[in-house]
């Protein structure tokens, strides 16, 4: 086959393969098809290019000595005949070029369009708001009397059991001897306390409580957290303390929230700044 027909192929193919898998996306995607026409369209585009610069651009020159012909009308005529075709061919295969990078770029517009909406404050906040009651996995309310010393249980807020990113863990000490951060003294009513069961390191439950050393652990990495410090970590790869949740007791004896945990929960936000531009990990 002629290069020139072997690249005007193979950018038909990249056009092609380019239109059908931003169809296949509209239509509701299917990976595995996607994944071919994406190959497919690199591909021809790849192909066509190099066939281009190997085949059409660096042909061996070679002249041949030819006799005098009769006239000058002749001889311009003879080399319009001679050049015409070889710049039609190129400027189909240029436009051919263009065609099919077009549609490779938009085809490849693709993944940014399956990024979704922006994540806005939902990675900074969590449902816990003040006034939430604290819920049991049936979703009953919890009184303070009811959280066992050296014993741990995970607490929803009223409403949201089940929510991923506001799961608590609730246990209580002697209030005595508590050392928690200035501004907490009230965050802990008869003891009881509440932390994000987020761990900071790598998002693992934080669920198991050494009541001895007052220490929760995170079962992944050996992270350990001092709650009776504001959840400091005390060992481990974590290096952020477990975000505290203010809690009280209403009038009826519930324990609710006061606001949202004392930063934002798990391991994804080391040093990032929130659209006020406040330092959220500080
Ligand atoms: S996820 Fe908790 S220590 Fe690694």
């Amino acid at each position: 086959m002629k290069p020139e027909r072997l690249v005007a192929l193979a950018f038909g193919v990249s056009v092609l393969s380019s239109l059908a898998l931003v169809i296949v996306y509209v239509a509701g995607g299917d990976a595995q098809l996607e994944g071919l026409l994406l190959g497919l369209a690199l591909g021809g585009l790849g192909a066509g290019v190099v066939v281009w610069a190997t085949r059409l651009l660096h042909e061996d020159v070679a002249i041949e000595e030819r006799g005098q012909l009769s006239s000058e009308a002749e001889r311009s005529e003879a080399a319009e005949a001679l050049d015409e075709p070889d710049l039609t061919r190129r400027s189909m295969l240029v436009r051919m070029l263009i065609g099919a990078s077009g549609t490779l770029a938009a085809a490849l517009a693709i993944p940014a369009l399956s990024l979704g909406p922006r994540p806005g404050q939902s990675l900074f906040r969590t449902r816990w708001i003040a006034g939430k009651r604290l819920v049991d996995l049936d979703g009953n309310p919890v009184r303070p009397e009811q959280v066992q010393a050296g014993a741990v249980q995970t607490v929803f807020p009223e409403g949201e059991v089940g929510a991923a990113d506001a799961q608590t863990v609730l246990l209580k000490v002697d209030p005595a001897a508590l050392q928690l951060p200035a501004g907490r003294e009230e965050w802990a009513p008869e003891g009881v306390l509440g932390y994000s069961k987020i761990c900071t390191h790598a998002g693992c439950p934080v669920g198991l409580y050494r009541a001895e050393s007052h220490e929760l652990l995170c079962p992944c990495h050996q992270s350990t957290f001092d709650v009776l410090r504001g959840g400091e970590p005390t060992f481990g790869p974590a290096d952020r303390p477990l975000p505290q949740l203010p809690i009280e007791v209403d009038d009826q004896g519930f324990l609710v929230a006061t606001g949202d945990f004392s930063e934002p929960v798990g391991p994804g936000f080391w040093n990032l700044q929130s659209d006020e531009g406040e330092d959220q990990a500080s």
